[in-house]
């Protein structure tokens, strides 16, 4: 039987290189990824896909140089206040994780406004990974479960899988079935280490930038040919 893809996660690496390797600056491969997230979103909608989560930026990219981290939150800005408006005309519904107090109030405010205005949208979840670490956001789970323990709120015996999830940002949003990292590295990178438990991996040659419709559509045709166990026989 066919196996159901719901949720695509995919880590879109590879923006610097494909700007480097036609000499231009890093930024020109962040601009370029950002445009080609609108056309994947889009497909991924056409193609039924209930819930794609992208990598945009992590807890580790705070360490890069000043101006590319300022180059890709310009960028982000642009994007909360122009683009993403044709995606809410798409029926797409738009959310964000990771630890927002990292990131300026004035873009904090727009990714609420945009999750309160897309919130009744029917279509694709699209989830943004930015200022986002695995680690960071189990070691909060954790935290917050052991307050949880210490005030008497809940007891052990009630803490189950489905308890941590819960704890998790993407409580309420399935498991992803695949993840696709693009830009020929074969890392995880910090990115859902919890939720990719028993996840599909695919890992593309091409860069960000050029990963493109077709691409998609070959890895969800060879993910339905996989076969998923769980550990089971
Ligand atoms: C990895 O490429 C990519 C990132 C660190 C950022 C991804 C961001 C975008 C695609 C655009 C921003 C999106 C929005 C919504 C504004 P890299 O820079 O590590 O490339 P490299 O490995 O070739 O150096």
């Amino acid at each position: 039987m066919a196996e159901s893809l719901k949720h695509i996660a995919i880590i879109m690496d590879g923006n610097g290189r494909w700007a480097q390797k036609r000499l231009l600056p890093r930024s020109a491969g962040h601009k370029k990824g950002a445009e080609n997230v609108k056309i994947i979103a889009k497909a991924a909608n056409k193609l039924g896909v209930k819930y794609l989560t992208l990598y945009a930026f992590s807890t580790e990219n705070w360490n890069r140089p000043k101006d590319e981290v300022d180059t890709l939150m310009s960028l982000l800005r642009e994007y909360l206040h122009s683009d993403f408006q044709e995606l809410h005309e798409n029926n797409v519904r738009i959310l964000f994780i990771g630890e927002r107090y990292m990131l300026d109030d004035d873009i904090v405010k727009a990714m609420e406004n945009l999750e309160k205005q897309t919130a009744q949208n029917t279509g694709l979840t699209l989830c943004f990974a930015i200022s986002y670490g695995a680690r960071q956001e189990m070691l909060q789970a954790v935290k917050n479960l052991a307050c949880l323990l210490k005030k008497g709120d809940i007891s052990e015996s009630d803490v189950d899988i489905q308890t941590f999830s819960d704890m998790l940002y993407t409580k309420n949003i399935p498991d992803p079935d695949v993840l696709i990292r693009t830009g020929g590295e074969f890392r995880i990178s910090n990115f859902l280490l919890w939720q990719l438990a028993y996840t599909e991996l695919f890992f593309s040659q091409t860069q960000w930038p050029d990963f493109d419709e077709k691409e998609l559509e070959s890895i969800v045709t060879q993910f339905k040919s996989r076969e998923r166990r769980y550990g089971k026989i």
